[in-house]
């Protein structure tokens, strides 16, 4: 494995205050970007080939050059903190070990699309990544580096406030429009696209949404150029990305190298392999919503989006779960359908029913009362969610349940004859059709 230098999270410590930050460049990545104009900063991101690290891998650059240079509304940026697909847990690591860089990359990001206003939508239960955030943002202030007082530090005209937003514990809000909603106080239901939220966001006004580590990536664009930025990692998806492990591996945790690595090589040689030296069942390269892949076909695979697509599944937040020889996959699938229905937000009915009925019928073969149809008919209800929906938690409901049933057929059949005791007759209508439509509180919780 090559030797890489880390520049998100960089082995310095107490980065995160400010005195530090400062010691190692901090800061000085805006004054540069001060001396380019905001269409060559829009110019030099879209150059890099940044592509957004939240889930769905949109080049960055194209995304603000969106937004309208001349408008009489305001404009707002809003940083998606909300971390909540199961597996991921980068951007925590942002907030904690480098916020400055964060806060400098909506510095650059602001002045680049000529935001006055920001928000950091932190998930609800990151109650002291929020603290910690909140720190460095008071610290920034105190240097005259955010609001009214950059134009007297930075002698420029421009000046941007950013402010923490708190979420309240719902996945649902991670999605760009929901979170939107969520910030002017509505319930938050996903909206109906277009129009985009270039053109109609946050109070009806141009605003971008942009995840945290990809906005904590400008700032080293700025600092290193587009060229060096592109030449890192994969083609089609260059920079350094915050991979996090979990699951059966040795050595969990987010580790920072360029996109495009093996996944054999981060499962073995970075997180440490699997404990006892098991086989690999299952891994799930992106987080809980992305199809997950065949232990026995990850050989050769890269992490970027490109390589992913290849072989039938996304880079997602580039949060590996892996799972080894033992592990219960009927189990896994019946806990993913558990969490995807508690998070339905319940405003499209192929979403809200479907993913009860996926769940019910999980249970329903976990309990031993399903047969072999069961799989035929939980692959049913997941296309009829897929691209049904009005946002993009139905596919990832779907795509769970649709591709480990395509991918470990056979498994899942052996599994479903063994547990067979009985057998259903009236098909999942029958057991859904009962009073009981939601499970029990306590069991809820046990849920994932
Ligand atoms: C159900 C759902 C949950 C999401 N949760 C998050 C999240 O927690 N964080 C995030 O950055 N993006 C999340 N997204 C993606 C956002 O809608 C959006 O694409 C992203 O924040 C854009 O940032 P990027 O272009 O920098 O990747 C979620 C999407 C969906 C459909
Ligand atoms: S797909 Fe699901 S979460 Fe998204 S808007 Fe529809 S019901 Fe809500």
């Amino acid at each position: 494995m090559e030797r890489y230098e880390p520049v998100l999270l960089p082995a310095v410590e107490n980065l995160h205050r400010i005195d530090i930050y400062e010691a190692h460049g901090g800061y000085e990545r805006i004054r540069k970007a001060f001396t380019m104009s905001p269409a060559k900063v829009i110019a030099e991101v879209k150059a890099s080939g940044l592509r957004g690290r939240g889930g769905a891998a949109f080049p960055t650059g194209l995304k603000w050059s969106f937004m309208p240079a001349e408008t009489d509304r305001p404009k707002y940026l809003c940083v998606n903190a909300d971390e909540s697909e199961p597996g991921s847990f980068k951007d925590r690591q942002i907030l904690e070990r480098n916020p400055h860089l964060l806060i400098e990359g909506i510095l650059i990001a602001g002045w680049a699309m000529g935001i006055g206003t920001a928000y950091i939508y932190i998930r609800g239960e990151y109650e002291s990544w929020a603290r910690m955030v909140e720190r460095a943002l008071a610290e920034a202030h105190e240097r005259g580096y955010i609001g009214a007082r950059m134009r007297e530090t930075f002698g420029t005209d421009y000046a941007i406030d950013i402010h923490v937003h708190r979420g309240a514990g719902a996945y649902i809000c991670g999605e760009e429009s929901s979170l939107m909603n969520s910030i002017e106080g509505l319930r938050p239901y996903p909206r109906i696209k277009p129009p985009f939220p270039a053109q109609r966001g946050l109070w009806g006004c141009p605003t971008t949404i942009n995840n945290v580590e990809t906005i904590a990536n400008v700032p080293v664009i700025i600092e290193r150029g587009a060229a060096w930025y592109a030449s890192v990692g994969a083609e089609k998806q260059p920079g350094p990305i915050l991979y996090g492990i979990s699951g059966h591996v040795n050595r969990p945790g987010v580790y920072e190298f360029p996109t495009g690595m093996l996944l054999t090589e981060l499962i073995y040689d970075v997180a440490g392999g699997v404990p006892g030296g098991k086989c690999i069942k299952m891994v799930i390269p992106g987080g809980t919503s992305m199809p997950p892949l065949r232990g026995d076909r990850i050989e050769g695979v890269r992490m970027d989006v490109e390589s992913l697509k290849a072989v039938g599944c996304g880079i997602g937040t580039a949060s590996l779960i892996v799972m080894d020889e033992d592990t219960d996959l009927l189990d896994v699938l019946t806990r993913i359908a558990s969490f995807y229905w508690n998070e339905s937000c319940g405003q499209c009915t192929p979403c809200r029913e479907g993913t009860g009925w996926m769940f019910k019928i999980l249970q329903r073969l976990q309990g031993g009362d399903g047969g072999p149809g069961d799989l035929d008919l939980l692959v049913s209800v997941a296309g009829n969610i897929e691209g049904n929906t009005v946002c993009a938690l139905g596919e990832a409901a779907a795509w769970p349940v649709k591709y480990t049933i395509e991918r470990f057929r056979s498994e899942l059949e052996e599994h479903v004859r063994r547990h067979a005791t009985k057998r259903s007759t009236g098909g999942p209508i029958r057991t859904l059709a009962g009073s009981e439509t939601r499970i029990p509180i306590s069991s809820q919780r046990e849920n994932p």
